[in-house]
């Protein structure tokens, strides 16, 4: 059981780990940065591809009752006239009146965080879609809006999923894209950015089925928590109450995870009725109904369940989830214990010195990997006791290290990240031992 403690030096742990090692960077940290704007490196753009992959698999094609799209970030803005964006997203901004911070007045506890003055303007609705202009006039004819969630492209493309996919009820539409808030108060590392990326789905239904499929997308949602490795005492369910839930949603569950600065949304899952397809309709004219194949007289708007993921947020829990420290030989060491499904480097290809009589045949048995549809590292650089370190740090499952016996014996010794156990293995089953045990 790792004793690593859970507070805020965790975050300053994780955020240090990830910029030192290509996970996440400060986004345009030559000219100074941008509030809060974060640049996926290296490693963290392979992590973050497994995450979307693996879900792809689970929620798109492992079922048969699911189809996806990939629509335009910028919609007419009509659609977010008629799903309540322009008129309703928003919080409530208040300004300190002596040191002038912005802050979201739900969010304050009485006392300005940035000076420790007490006295704020009257919150105001602050609206939270990104605005700006499409062609070459700057006018208010010209605004579109950078959308605040993809869902609404799967309502807005309903009609056309439908008459492509001929899609019979229950079934669902996904999509994974990048949405943009102007958030009030953006932090927490990737927890709370102003353009992020979400995975979500509209599962549409019949009305009286409501409660049953609330139920099967909660345990979904609960099993793919538990394939990103978090611990299930970190995990909360939280019944939305009426009074906080959007008007038109009949039950909202957040997913909650206890982050080192407390607990917070993760996921969601709402059952959004029909509110959503039945204001497009309403909108734009046109129609929105399912037919029932087998009864034509049956027709109507569906209802909708929507499982909503963050990929950030989901990123950020893995690398929280996998952070451990532990002692080797009198030493300490960081290993991120990834699941090996989620790790972004699979093999590091290490030989046991620089020497060409060495590196050479390492290099060639690294691009035999690569073409075996690992993901390889190849280092040759210092010690490799310091090498392996290096691997512990990114969590890659597995060492290969080839030395002067490999010349002769055609083996190569195998070091698991976990056990740190060192086996050998014969090259002509190289191949196939890795791909076993990281199935
Ligand atoms: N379509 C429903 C919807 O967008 P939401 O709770 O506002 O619901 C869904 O967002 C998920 O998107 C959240 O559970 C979270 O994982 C992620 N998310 C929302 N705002 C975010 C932000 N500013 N930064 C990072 N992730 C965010």
């Amino acid at each position: 059981m790792s004793n690593v403690s859970r507070g805020p030096e965790l975050m300053e742990k994780l955020v240090s780990l990830c910029k030192r090692r290509g996970f996440v960077f400060p986004g345009s940290e030559i000219y100074g940065g941008l509030a809060n704007s974060w640049d996926y490196g290296p490693l963290g753009v392979e992590l973050k591809n497994n995450i979307k992959m693996m879900w792809w698999k689970m929620f798109v094609s492992r079922r048969s009752d699911m189809v996806a799209i990939d629509a335009a970030l910028l919609m007419n803005p009509k659609v977010w006239e008629a799903s309540g964006h322009v008129a309703t997203f928003s919080d409530p901004l208040v300004e300190c009146k002596a040191c002038h911070a912005r802050l979201r007045a739900d969010q304050l506890e009485g006392v300005c965080p940035t000076c420790g003055k007490k006295e704020f303007t009257e919150a105001r609705a602050f609206n939270l879609m990104l605005r700006t202009w499409l062609g070459p006039t700057q006018d208010d004819a010209a605004v579109v809006y950078l959308r605040p969630e993809t869902a609404q492209a799967m309502f807005v493309d309903f009609k056309n999923v439908l008459e492509t996919t001929r899609r019979r009820l229950p079934f669902g539409v996904a999509q994974i894209g990048k949405a943009f808030r102007n958030e009030i108060t953006p932090g927490n590392f990737i927890f709370r950015q102003r353009e992020f990326e979400q995975m979500e789905i509209e599962y549409f239904i019949r009305e009286e089925e409501w409660e049953a499929h609330f139920e099967h997308w909660l345990g979904e949602m609960k099993k793919w928590v538990a394939l990103l490795g978090v611990k299930p005492e970190r995990l909360h369910y939280v019944d939305i109450p009426d009074e906080d839930r959007a008007f038109y949603s009949k039950r909202t569950v957040d997913v909650e995870y206890d982050y080192p600065f407390g607990q917070k949304e993760l996921y969601g899952l709402a059952y959004r009725t029909n509110y959503d397809l039945g204001k497009h309709e309403e909108h734009s004219g046109a129609e929105l109904k399912y037919t029932n194949p087998d009864d034509q007289k049956e027709k109507f708007v569906p209802h909708v369940i929507e499982p909503s993921f963050g990929v950030d947020r989901s990123l950020l829990v893995a690398l929280l989830e996998a952070y451990d420290e532990d002692e080797v030989d009198g030493e300490s060491r960081v290993v991120m214990r990834f699941p090996y499904w989620m790790a972004p480097v699979k093999v590091a290809v290490l030989p046991l010195s620089k020497k060409s009589e060495l590196s050479e045949p390492a290099q060639k048995l690294a691009q035999q990997l690569r073409e075996a549809d690992f993901a390889v590292e190849y280092d040759e650089t210092q010690s490799i006791g310091k090498r392996y370190r290096r691997q512990d740090e990114i969590g890659t499952p597995f060492c290969v290290t080839f030395d002067f016996d490999s010349l002769t014996d055609g083996a190569v010794t195998v070091r698991d990240r976990d056990t740190m156990a060192q086996v050998r293995v014969p090259l002509d089953k190289l191949v196939t031992e890795i791909k076993q045990r990281l199935a």
